[in-house]
This record gives C-alpha cells, sequence and structure tokens, in this order.
C-alpha cells in the first residue's frame, strides 16, 4: 500500500449488483428475481415448510447457475484491495462463492446472509457444507436412490416421480434446507458480532458500497459507521439510501468502477 498512511482500515459491503455480470440476477433490479418470483413462496422458513420441494429446485437452479459462473473484474479487484489493504473487512450479502472464487480469504470475508452451496438441518445444528444436498438432490432427479454412507445426507418420502424426496438430517432427519438467512430470519449472530468487532476496533478510511439497494438497515447502520470520518464511496448505476451520506459516487458497473478505484487507492 502507498504511502498514504491514513489508507490502513477498508470495509467493503457488496450485493447482488456485484455478481450481475457474472450472468447472476440480482433481486430487485430489471428482470430481477423478485420481479417475476414472490420471495414469500421461495425465501421464507413458512415457504419451505409449505412447499420444500419447490423451495429446493429454485435452490439448485441457484446453485447450478452460480457453479456456471465466473467471478468478473469486480470480484477480482475487491479480492486485490483484501491482499493490499492493512486491514480489510468485506460484507457481502451475496450467498454465491463469487468473492471467495476470486481470491477473498475466509478469514477477511463475512457472507451476513449465508452461502447457498451450504446444506443445513432445519433443526438441529447439523450442516453440510460444499455440495451437501446437490449428491441428494442429483439422486432424486435421476429418480433413484443412492444408498446414503455414514454421516451422508438420507433423502425422505415417497419415491414417486411428483414426489420427489429431499435430504433430511442424518442426525435428526429432520428436512434440511439451503444454509441461507431467508426473510424474517435473524442474521447468523457471530457473523454479526465479526462485522461489529471490526467496527469497534475505529472508523475505516474508505468504506465502499457496491452493487446494492441498501435495502436493510444493518448495511446502512454499517457503512455509516464504517466511514464515519472517512471516506464512503458508492458503486452503483442507480441511487440509493446510501447516495446522500456519499463522499464519492461511482453511477457505473461494479466491474468497471471497482478496478479503476481499486488501483487509484492502492496507487495513490
Ligand atoms: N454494478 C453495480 N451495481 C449494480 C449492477 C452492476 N453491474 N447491476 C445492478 N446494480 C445495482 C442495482 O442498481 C441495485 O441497486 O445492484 C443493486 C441490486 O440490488 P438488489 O437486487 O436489491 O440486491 P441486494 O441489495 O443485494 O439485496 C439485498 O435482499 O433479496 C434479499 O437476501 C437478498 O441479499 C439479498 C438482499
Amino acid at each position: 500500500m502507498s504511502s498514504r498512511s491514513y489508507i490502513v482500515r477498508v470495509i467493503v459491503l457488496t450485493g447482488a449488483g456485484v455478481s450481475a455480470e457474472s450472468g447472476i440476477p440480482t433481486f430487485r433490479g430489471k428482470d430481477g428475481y423478485w420481479r417475476n418470483l414472490d420471495p414469500a413462496k421461495l425465501a421464507t422458513p413458512e415457504a419451505f415448510a409449505h412447499d420444500p420441494k419447490l423451495v429446493w429446485e429454485w435452490y439448485g437452479e441457484r446453485r447450478q447457475r452460480i457453479r456456471n459462473a465466473q467471478p468478473n473484474p469486480a470480484h477480482k479487484a475487491i479480492a486485490r484491495l483484501a491482499q493490499c489493504a492493512n486491514e480489510f473487512l468485506l460484507v457481502t450479502q451475496n450467498v454465491d462463492d463469487l468473492h471467495a472464487r476470486a481470491g477473498v480469504p475466509n478469514e477477511k470475508m463475512v457472507q451476513i446472509h449465508g452461502d447457498i452451496f451450504v446444506t443445513r438441518c432445519s433443526c438441529c445444528d447439523f450442516s453440510d457444507v460444499g455440495n451437501g444436498g446437490s449428491a441428494a438432490l442429483t439422486a432424486l432427479r435421476r429418480d433413484r436412490p443412492e444408498p446414503p454412507t455414514r454421516g451422508q445426507l438420507r433423502l425422505i418420502g415417497p419415491t414417486s416421480a411428483q414426489n420427489e424426496r429431499l435430504p433430511c438430517c442424518p442426525k435428526c432427519s429432520a428436512p434440511m434446507r439451503p444454509g441461507v438467512v431467508w426473510f424474517g430470519e435473524q442474521l447468523p449472530w457471530k457473523e454479526v458480532q465479526r462485522v461489529e468487532n471490526y467496527l469497534d476496533r475505529g472508523a475505516c478510511n474508505v468504506a465502499i458500497v457496491a452493487g446494492t439497494t441498501a435495502t436493510f438497515g444493518y448495511i446502512v447502520d454499517w457503512a455509516l459507521q464504517a466511514s464515519h470520518g472517512g471516506e464512503l464511496i458508492e458503486v452503483n448505476p442507480e441511487e440509493t439510501p446510501l447516495s446522500t451520506f456519499a463522499t464519492r459516487i461511482m453511477r457505473e458497473p461494479a466491474a468497471i468502477a471497482l478496478p479503476r478505484l481499486v488501483d487509484e487507492i492502492i496507487n495513490s
């Protein structure tokens, strides 16, 4: 990092807009998921209780789309800043793994809305990181159950085609669900603590907010707390509730603006 010693602490807050140029739809933007789909039917605990198959199908499709996607220059620029900044934390609302695949280490990243590739029990604390559940879901589609190995997810329910079976917990047999935070649910406490501890250690010299409508109050609060006395840079083609507080606004796509901005920060 350059001689401008005050650029030592950085926080970056991201949303779906950062993954848009990797082909992952946003939620509220043009062609966003919530423009065509009802979140109450797909992204609430009630929806899962009512129709777990529908919910799993949607998350299965999203997982596949993310597997087929690649990190874009915005993800890569953020990973570079994570390497160069003296202190750095990325707080992402994205449940995809594109920040991690671009090289942001886990210890410098908080996925505050969870990880789509985690499959966890809807009742107990069992969770299966990685491709958990996909094998079971794939077996579903082949309609030929795989014998579960120890600790592997078992399928529950009848076998007929239209009542496809769903992964259940090897510990308590309850239905397994995607490891994301749904509407009406609490944020993961440990992850909130990580953000708060980082912010408690002092304001940041640069706070970047990219690709989010800043719909949730905690995102606005963390951005304002982090940028107290420092720079708040918004990267978003559209206005958001944070725009009035920003010290700098880049109304451009993140994959264009962020590589340039990070260059500037690192070389200044
Ligand atoms: N570069 C930068 N920003 C972009 C780009 C782009 N290429 N394309 C779109 N945007 C901006 C849009 O202008 C919009 O402000 O990204 C934002 C996307 O907003 P949302 O769809 O609301 O996504 P996000 O803010 O991440 O949503 C927050 O809501 O639905 C829940 O849990 C879900 O994590 C999600 C949360």
